[in-house]
C-alpha cells in the first residue's frame, strides 16, 4: 500500500482528507503539532505529533516511514490577521513549508499536493478565474500561497519535485458521514457562524458590506464541499503518478452564491429564522470570486458530486448539530 504523509491532518480539509485515502488504498500518517487541529479529528491512519518548525520532528518521521508523497494543509489562513501578523505568517506558512520540501529532498519523497487558494489571484477583473490569471494577490495570506507556489515550481525544475498546487475556492460543508466536520476557534467563516445563528448560539449574522457592485450588494463566493476538494487530492496524486505535469488547479464549482442567498438557504435548509444585521465591510473582501474548474476538470477528470449549496449547508447543519451535543 502507497503511504502518504498528511502534514495537517488534524485539521478542516486535511481530516476529510485523511478519511478518504485510507478509505482508498493508501496508508495515512498524519503530521500535526495541533496547534488549530484536533487529536480527535485525526482519526485514520496513523498519528505523529510534530511540528513543521522543528527539523528534527521532520527527520524522525521520515526515518520511522517511506513515504510516496506528501500533502500540506497546515497552514494559517485568517486573510485579517495576516495583516496584522504577517510575520506569523510568513513563517509558518512559508519557511515551514520549505522545512517540509528539503526533508522531503532529503528522504528523496517527490510527489508533493499543496494546499494553495483562490487568494494568489486577488480581485480578480472578471469571472469565473482560470488558471491563466495573473496572481495578485491582496494580503499576506494569498502572498505565502503565491510565494510557496513559487518556490514549488522552482524545486520542480531544479530537483524533479512533481506537485499539484490546488487553489481552493471557499471550502464548506462537513464529511456527509459526519465523522469530521469545520471546528476553527475562532471561527470566522460565513457558512458556521450562519449555522450559529440558526441554531441560536449568536443573536444574529453580521454581513459585511451592502453595497458591493453585485447583484444584491453582498459578496459572491463559490462554495465547495470539502468532500469534493478531499477527492481533487486523490486526482491529483494519481494524475503525478502516472508522470503529469506539475502546475496549479482551481477548485471551484463555477457558481457564486451571495451572502444573502447563503443565508436565505441556511434557513429553508435548517428551518429556523435568522437575523440579519448589516454592517460594515470587512476589509479586504473581494466583491466576488468564482472559480473554473475547467482545468482540472479536464486534466485530473474531477467532479464535484455534493455541488448544491443546499447540500453543502445540509452537511455542515448535520455536522454542527452534532459538535453542539459534544463540544470541542
Ligand atoms: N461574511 C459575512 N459575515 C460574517 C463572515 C463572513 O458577511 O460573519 C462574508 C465575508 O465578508 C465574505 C463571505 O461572507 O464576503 C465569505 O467569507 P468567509 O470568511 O467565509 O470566507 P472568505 O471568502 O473570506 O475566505 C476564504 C478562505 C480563505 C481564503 C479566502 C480567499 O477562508 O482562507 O477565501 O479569498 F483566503
Amino acid at each position: 500500500m502507497p503511504k502518504v504523509l498528511i502534514v495537517g491532518g488534524a485539521g478542516y480539509i486535511g481530516s476529510h482528507t485523511n478519511k478518504l485515502f485510507s478509505h482508498s488504498g493508501f496508508k495515512t500518517v498524519v503530521f500535526d503539532n495541533l496547534s488549530t487541529g484536533y487529536r480527535r479529528l485525526a482519526r485514520w491512519g496513523e498519528f505523529f505529533k510534530g511540528d513543521l518548525a522543528n527539523a528534527a520532528d521532520l527527520a524522525r518521521c521520515f526515518k520511522k516511514h517511506r513515504f510516496d508523497s506528501v500533502m500540506h494543509f497546515s497552514a494559517f489562513a485568517y486573510v485579517g490577521e495576516s495583516v496584522t501578523d504577517p510575520a506569523k505568517y510568513y513563517v509558518n506558512n512559508v519557511a515551514n513549508t520549505i522545512n517540509l520540501l528539503n526533508a522531503m529532498r532529503a528522504a528523496g519523497v517527490n510527489k508533493f499536493i499543496f494546499s494553495s487558494s483562490c487568494a494568489v489571484y486577488g480581485a480578480p477583473a472578471s469571472l469565473p478565474m482560470r488558471e491563466t490569471l495573473p496572481f495578485n494577490p491582496v494580503s499576506p495570506y494569498g502572498r505565502t500561497k503565491k510565494m510557496v507556489e513559487e518556490i514549488l515550481a522552482d524545486y520542480s525544475a531544479a530537483y524533479g519535485l512533481k506537485y499539484a498546487a490546488l487553489r481552493y475556492f471557499n471550502a464548506a460543508g462537513a464529511d456527509p458521514d459526519g465523522e469530521t466536520g469545520e471546528v476553527h476557534n475562532p471561527e470566522t467563516h460565513l457558512i458556521p457562524l450562519v449555522l450559529d445563528a440558526a441554531a441560536g448560539l449568536r443573536k444574529e449574522i453580521k454581513v459585511f458590506g451592502g453595497n458591493y457592485p453585485t447583484p444584491d450588494g453582498t459578496c459572491v463566493r463559490d462554495y465547495i464541499h470539502v468532500a469534493d476538494l478531499a477527492q481533487a487530492h486523490l486526482r491529483a496524486l494519481r494524475y503525478l503518478g502516472k508522470g503529469g505535469a506539475s502546475g496549479g488547479f482551481n477548485l471551484g464549482n463555477g457558481k457564486g452564491f451571495s451572502v444573502l442567498e447563503v443565508i436565505k438557504t441556511a434557513e429553508d435548509v435548517t428551518g429556523r429564522k435568522i437575523r440579519v444585521k448589516m454592517a460594515p465591510r470587512r476589509p479586504g473582501d473581494p466583491p466576488a470570486l468564482v472559480g473554473s474548474a475547467a482545468r482540472a476538470r479536464r486534466i485530473l477528470g474531477w467532479r464535484p458530486v455534493r455541488f448544491k449549496l443546499e447540500t453543502i449547508i445540509a452537511d455542515a447543519w448535520k455536522w454542527h448539530l452534532k459538535r453542539s451535543q459534544a463540544p470541542f
